[in-house]
């Protein structure tokens, strides 16, 4: 899909998370679309060849690493647009969790593009254009058992994004979340659960449902669709869910009564 930005709006676009699943997917398809991308990923030097999409640089970024943030923003000068998509998941019980991952955790999914967006909105600004789009979760707006730090790193995130584009719109910077719904790709969900836990079968039961979802899930390239259909806007809309009866599904979550949602969930994780 291209997008309909003018040439001189769609040079250079920093895409986190690029060496695979829907970073990669986004990336592609920017470059595709003719942008000057650079995508990240932890350590490019190990990235195969074949995950290396033609025309894309590759640059180092890890969000655990307080330095790696900076280190990033040497190498890019100008960006017109941001899409924070790296992240990394967990699963386990709220009662064993170490406040240390759960920090890791909002590093990865939160603090990281906080920085990245913080560092990069004042050229954007003083430019009088620009995107800043965010790789949520409809994870933050379906509650699922033992997904409690996830979700909140995931809502964090779009409350941050919504108030940011009422206080950047002005500056002609355009702000938004993408939302997805369960997209193949081996997003890794590091389980948390301590040897003879009580909740250990539970955590089994939502992990193996999970693990199904994603694999029939549709592939990251809907999610590239999603954001250069947003690129080509003017007024691009602030939250979009994508995947699978994605639209339905998000819905259903807005309308429903609560405690139905909450039933389907019970329902849908076998708890
Ligand atoms: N797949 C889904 O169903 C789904 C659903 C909802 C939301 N999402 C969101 O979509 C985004 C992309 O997920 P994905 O499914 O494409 O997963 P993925 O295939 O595992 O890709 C994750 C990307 O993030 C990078 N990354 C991971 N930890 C990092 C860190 N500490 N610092 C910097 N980069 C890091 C990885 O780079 P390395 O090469 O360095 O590992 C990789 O490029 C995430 O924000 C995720 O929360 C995915």
């Amino acid at each position: 899909m291209k997008s309909n930005v003018s040439r001189e709006h769609r040079s250079a676009a920093l895409v986190t998370g690029a060496s695979r699943g829907i970073g990669k997917a986004i990336a592609a398809a920017m470059a595709a679309d003719g942008w000057e991308v650079t995508g990240t990923c932890r350590n490019p030097k190990r990235l195969a060849a074949e995950d290396r999409i033609p025309g894309v640089r590759y640059l180092p970024l890890d969000f655990s690493r307080k330095a790696s943030v900076e280190a990033l923003l040497k190498k890019v000068k100008k960006v017109d647009v941001l899409v924070n998509n790296a992240g990394s998941g967990s699963i386990g019980p709220v009662e064993e969790a170490t406040i240390e991952k759960v920090r890791a955790l909002f590093e990865d999914n939160f603090f990281g593009a906080v920085r990245l967006t913080q560092s990069l909105l004042p050229r954007m600004r003083a430019r009088g254009t620009g995107a800043v789009i965010f790789i949520g979760s409809m994870a933050s707006e379906f509650p699922r058992a033992f997904s409690s730090f996830y979700a909140a790193s995931k809502a964090a995130l779009r409350a941050f994004a919504e108030c940011l584009r009422m206080e950047v719109r002005v500056y002609g910077i355009r702000v938004s979340v993408v939302a997805p719904f369960f997209i193949a790709t081996t997003f890794p969900q590091e389980r948390q659960v301590k040897k003879g836990s009580p909740y250990a079968e539970a955590v089994g039961r939502v992990k193996q449902v999970r693990d199904r979802s994603i694999m029939a899930g549709p592939e990251p390239q809907v999610v590239a669709d999603v954001v250069m259909d947003l690129l080509g806007k003017r007024r691009p809309r602030a939250f979009t869910s994508v995947g699978h009866r994605a639209r339905l599904q998000a819905f259903l979550i807005r309308h429903l009564p609560r405690r139905i949602i909450e039933a389907l969930s019970a329902r849908r994780f076998k708890l």
